[in-house]
């Protein structure tokens, strides 16, 4: 459900948060903080949200609005914490006044939330002329959450880790997406401890795998020969809908079709966007099941 939000003021700066897909998602070994290592190729598509800051003159106080119900806009929402968090390193008396337009799923496998918060860092670091490179502002990513750093190194990267290791993995060309998302959510937590539960061992790298490691560029059609999501069994043993919604976009001739993250979302990938547009017909009119059709992206987050 969403709400309109009255304008404001020219904004300081506006930076549209994408969303993101797993091409490759490999969960690793269970670490001593009771994360898991994870393994995965996180690619950056055009269903965006929108962050705009504009400078208030009411000192250090952080304002946000949202046009989506279901989101608060306290200290619990990730654009919050974002602004919270760069405001602790910044000196000076400035306010802030924040939007968030959302028109990615939430808690749908895509990373809205965290895109929305690695949006909010870029947004300050050009709204306040801050001048921080990548990682500076990663290393303010990086305690919001697993996915944030990510967007910092956006359109492609080869992410490790909990998260927090993220190398730029450029591919080149583009491809039409398909996203289908079933309307209910997987819970994360649920989804690795369900993994742990039943696989016997962590499956090792592949030799593909490891030469991405070591910074080969991948092809889309490498790509398309290794791309798995390890929450693939545990998930669609329990939600047979999303395995079907796989198999009907691997029917449509997509190049690859995977669950993102730990879902719900399924996404098809295409090389026309007739190809993705055709795939995402065939989900009309189902129940509660909301499709999109976008291209991936080509450059990073940046703040206009
Ligand atoms: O990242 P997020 O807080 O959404 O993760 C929810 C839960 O998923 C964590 O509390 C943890 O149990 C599990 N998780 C994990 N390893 C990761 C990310 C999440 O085990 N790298």
């Amino acid at each position: 459900m969403t709400k309109s939000i009255p304008a404001s003021s020219t904004p300081a700066a506006s930076v549209l948060a994408p969303a993101k897909i797993n091409l490759i998602l490999r969960i690793l070994d269970r670490r001593t903080d009771g994360y898991h290592n994870l393994w995965s190729i996180m690619q950056t598509v055009a269903l965006e949200d929108e962050v705009r800051v504009s400078l208030s003159g009411s000192p250090r106080d952080i304002r946000l609005r949202c046009d989506s119900v279901q989101l608060a806009t306290d200290q619990r929402n990730l654009v919050y914490k974002a602004a919270a968090a760069v405001m602790e390193r910044v000196p000076g008396k400035v306010g802030l006044d924040i939007e968030l337009r959302k028109s990615i799923p939430m808690g749908a496998g895509l990373g809205g939330g965290s895109s929305d918060a690695a949006a909010t860092i870029v947004a300050l670091n050009h709204a306040l002329q801050l001048g921080w490179s990548q990682q500076e502002m990663a290393e303010v990513a990086q305690p919001l959450g697993s996915d944030v750093p990510f967007f910092l190194y956006a359109p492609t990267a080869l992410v490790g880790g909990r998260g927090e290791s993220v190398k730029p993995l450029p591919v080149a060309g583009s491809k039409w997406v398909a996203l289908v998302n079933p309307g209910f959510g997987v819970e994360t937590r649920w989804a690795y401890q369900e993994l742990s539960a039943t696989r016997n061992a962590v499956r090792p790298l592949s030799d593909l795998h490891q030469a991405f490691d070591r910074g080969q560029m991948p092809s889309w059609s490498q790509l398309a020969v290794c791309a798995e999501n390890d929450f693939e069994p545990p998930v669609f043993a329990k939600y047979p809908l999303l395995m079907q919604i796989k198999q009907t976009l691997l029917d449509q001739g997509a190049e690859i079709a995977l669950l993102s993250g730990s879902g719900a979302t399924v996404f098809g990938l295409f090389s026309s966007e007739a190809g993705a547009r055709r795939a995402a017909e065939r989900f009309v009119g189902q129940r509660q099941l909301k499709s999109y059709v976008v291209p991936t992206c080509c450059g990073p987050l940046t703040a206009r």
